[in-house]
């Protein structure tokens, strides 16, 4: 039965294996939901330094914005499986906090299909206390995890374009948790009606 566990300073020695699944899961992205420029930018920042920095602060890397990262891993004994990446961020708007939301950055598995990242998902979703919405951006062309998305009831908010980097548009989908979230969520979809 695989496990999910943070990556903090008892495991720092998965920064390693961290890099490289990283490393291997995007390139196989390149050209498909995202182009190398968007792949080369992502990878860029996830080496083995921001690994074993973020395990050595235990699993958390707050940034100049004072959102918070987090590394959780699915280990099949000592095998690296899956990955989940989110950041915590307070919503601001126009100087008012709007709550907590959880981004969900990167959530890769290996083999693909046998659960992990339902395990990884569910995973995230019972431990949503004290956060107002889940959040997550998915290529356009994703089918995979737009549909498993989807099942977890997260809903559709906007479309990001993004810039001639991309190679699809970035759908956010959210999982409002509490009523601001959910205020939050209609307020932002109504918002981005709006600006079409
Ligand atoms: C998206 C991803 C994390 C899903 O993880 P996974 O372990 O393969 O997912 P699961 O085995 O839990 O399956 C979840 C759902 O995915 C879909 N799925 C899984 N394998 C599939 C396959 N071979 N073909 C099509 N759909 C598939 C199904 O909808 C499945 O739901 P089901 O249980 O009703 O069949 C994984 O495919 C992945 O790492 N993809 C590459 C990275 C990526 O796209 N990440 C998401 C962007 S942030």
């Amino acid at each position: 039965m695989p496990t999910i566990v943070r990556l903090d300073r008892h495991r720092k020695d998965f920064a390693l294996d961290v890099t490289a699944f990283y490393r291997q899961e995007l390139t196989k992205l390149k050209g498909v939901h995202y182009s190398p420029e968007q792949i080369r930018t992502s990878l860029a920042i996830r080496v083995l330094p921001y690994f074993q920095e973020l395990a050595r602060q235990g699993n958390r890397k707050v940034t100049p914005q004072n959102s918070v990262t987090r590394v959780h891993l699915v280990l099949e004994g000592e095998q690296l499986i899956g990955v989940r990446e989110t950041t915590d961020y307070v919503m601001d708007q126009d100087g008012e906090a709007m709550g907590l939301s959880r981004h969900l950055v990167w959530l890769l598995a290996e083999p693909k299909g046998r659960g992990t990242g339902t395990l990884l998902l569910d995973d995230m979703i019972q431990n949503a206390d004290g956060v107002d919405a889940l959040v997550l951006s998915v290529a356009g062309k994703n089918r995979r995890a737009k549909k498993l998305y989807s099942s977890k009831g997260f809903e559709y908010c906007l479309t990001f374009k993004g810039d001639s980097n991309y190679l699809s548009p970035m759908l956010t989908f959210v999982l409002p948790i509490t009523d601001l979230g959910r205020r939050t969520l209609l307020r932002e979809r109504k918002s981005a009606k709006l600006s079409v």
